[in-house]
């Protein structure tokens, strides 16, 4: 038991699929896993564990904003042993060539924050990244399952605030950032910090600068093919390991 999960201690699996809505988690446990068994409903937070090919997985809300994925990160990580964290949310576009229901893996997350710069008392910016073992078997599983065309590996904003009118998102897209979300940079640096594995993997929810947006039924066929490669990912690793 942790502060913020009540789960025993082998209640929770090596890997955990992190989606930011509990319900969302509730959604996968329920569709995607078998013989599951909820260990979480604190903050009503909730985290499942199951069976996906017979190799044990947990799924577990994040909440929004990095201060909140990291509480759970870490938790996950330091009280619960967990070896791998695969965030899967949304981000909304800003480059041209990234388009509503994309699927993007954050090689590495730029932030606004100031939890990184406070871990490393302001003397260095650190790059927070992706595990490349999780990434490069996430890329190759999705050239197979996903048109590759809708595939983009690159830098993502892990953005401190959803509203934020005062961010230069040109001078971020020529600088190569391919979409803003709120979470991969605190899991990444919280990842690096246990020395353990983390990838975030985001659905392209709304383009920022077209006003291109998804229907509720077009983000859910996408989610889904998002969650094939995250659960193909993890049953891929695991067999290599
Ligand atoms: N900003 C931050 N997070 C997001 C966005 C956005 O525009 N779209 C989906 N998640």
């Amino acid at each position: 038991m942790s502060t913020h999960i009540e789960a025993k201690d082998n209640q929770i699996a090596k890997y955990v699929l992190f989606p930011g809505d509990p319900l969302r988690a509730k959604f996968i446990a329920e569709t995607y896993l078998d013989d599951v068994e909820c260990y979480n409903t604190v903050r009503n937070m909730f985290g499942y564990t199951g069976t996906y090919k017979g190799v044990r997985i947990s799924v577990q809300g994040s909440g929004m904003g990095i201060p909140s994925a990291m509480i759970y990160a870490e938790e996950l990580y330091n009280f619960y042993h967990v070896d791998t964290i695969i965030r899967i949310g949304t981000a909304g576009a800003i480059q041209k060539d990234v388009h509503v229901r994309d699927i993007v893996f954050g090689q590495g997350a730029t932030t606004d924050s100031s939890v990184l710069r406070n871990i490393f008392d302001g003397k260095a910016h650190y790059s927070a990244i992706a595990s490349f073992e999780v990434l490069d078997c996430a890329y190759h599983i999705a050239q197979e399952l996903v048109n590759s065309n809708q595939i983009h590996v690159g830098n993502l904003l892990s953005s401190d605030r959803f509203y934020n009118q005062e961010m230069d998102l040109a001078k971020l897209a020529n600088y190569g950032v391919l979409a803003i979300e709120m979470e991969a940079a605190g899991i990444y640096a919280t990842a690096a910090k246990y020395n353990r594995r983390a990838l975030a993997m985001c659905t392209i929810s709304d383009h920022i600068l077209t006003g291109e947006e998804t229907t509720a039924q077009e983000r859910q066929t996408t989610f889904t093919q998002m969650m094939e490669v995250a659960l193909e990912t993890i049953y891929k690793l695991d067999q290599k390991a």
